[in-house]
């Protein structure tokens, strides 16, 4: 019984100063990037209804707010968000501490990215998006949704600076996983000579359908749909 517990302690003890560790931490970073990766195709494939018509959205975010798991999956989400962040920041601090003055060698061509780059900027760009996104959207600040949804989220659009805005979100969200996918791949210890220069290459590609995927709605909505019946709905978010 003692000897169960001691090795109980032991394990736990470990897994924490793994998790404690620099390398822990950025293995923890990289899961929460691909678990959120896994919402954003999740959210692009069901924004794409919108394409098929009000009817064809709104029967999908009913069927969406339905499902009675739907509070569990967004707590789990505004966790993993809130743990990919403060761990990064936490890194970050350590890093400084353990090398206060920043190297200054040139370090090759082809070490730093536009996306590797502009890591912080990028991110503090999305956690931006998303605190606007979720207000205006979820929370009906600066307008009611109503009954219908696609109404409300089309109104928002025929907003340039908000679809601009969003446009220039996205657009960071792409710039942020080109770096963000090939390091994570990189911390979860796939490296190989062969296969290395291809998993880069897809996630510079899923990088770029995601941003892509999500800015053709603000795009198309916000600047070539007209629907008088949306707007109408939409007073206060024109
Ligand atoms: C640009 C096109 C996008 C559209 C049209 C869109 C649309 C929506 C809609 C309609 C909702 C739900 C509002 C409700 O519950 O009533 C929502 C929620 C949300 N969206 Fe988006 N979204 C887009 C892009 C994004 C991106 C790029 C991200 C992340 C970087 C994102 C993150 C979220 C989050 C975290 C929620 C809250 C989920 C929840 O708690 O249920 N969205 N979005």
């Amino acid at each position: 019984m003692n000897a169960a517990k001691t090795c109980c302690c032991q394990c736990s003890c470990r897994l924490f100063e793994f998790l404690e560790s620099s390398i822990g931490k950025k293995v923890m970073i990289a899961l929460a990037g691909f678990l959120l990766c896994g919402f954003l195709i999740t959210h692009l494939a069901g924004n794409m209804f919108m394409f098929g018509g009000a009817n064809a959205f709104n029967h999908y975010a009913e069927a969406l707010e339905s499902n009675p798991f739907l509070p569990l999956a967004e707590i789990g989400l505004a966790a993993l968000f809130l743990l990919h962040i403060a761990l990064t920041i936490r890194a970050k601090f350590a890093n400084m501490a353990a090398r206060p003055v920043a190297y200054e060698v040139y370090q090759g061509k082809g070490a730093r990215t536009p996306g590797s780059s502009t890591m912080a900027a990028t991110g503090a760009l999305i956690l931006a998006f998303i605190v606007i996104h979720v207000a205006t959207l979820k929370f009906e600040v600066g307008g009611s949704k109503g009954p219908d949804l696609f109404a409300h989220v089309t109104g928002w659009f025929k907003n340039p600076l908000y679809a601009g805005f969003y446009i220039l979100a996205v657009a960071g969200v792409g710039l942020h996983l080109s770096h963000g996918v090939q390091s994570a791949i990189q911390t979860l210890g796939v490296s190989h000579p062969r296969y290395t220069p291809m998993f880069r290459k897809l996630g510079l590609l899923f990088a770029v359908a995601i941003s892509v995927g999500f800015a053709s709605l603000p795009i198309y909505f916000g600047f070539f749909h007209h629907d008088m019946a949306c707007c109408a709905a939409k007073g206060g978010a024109q």
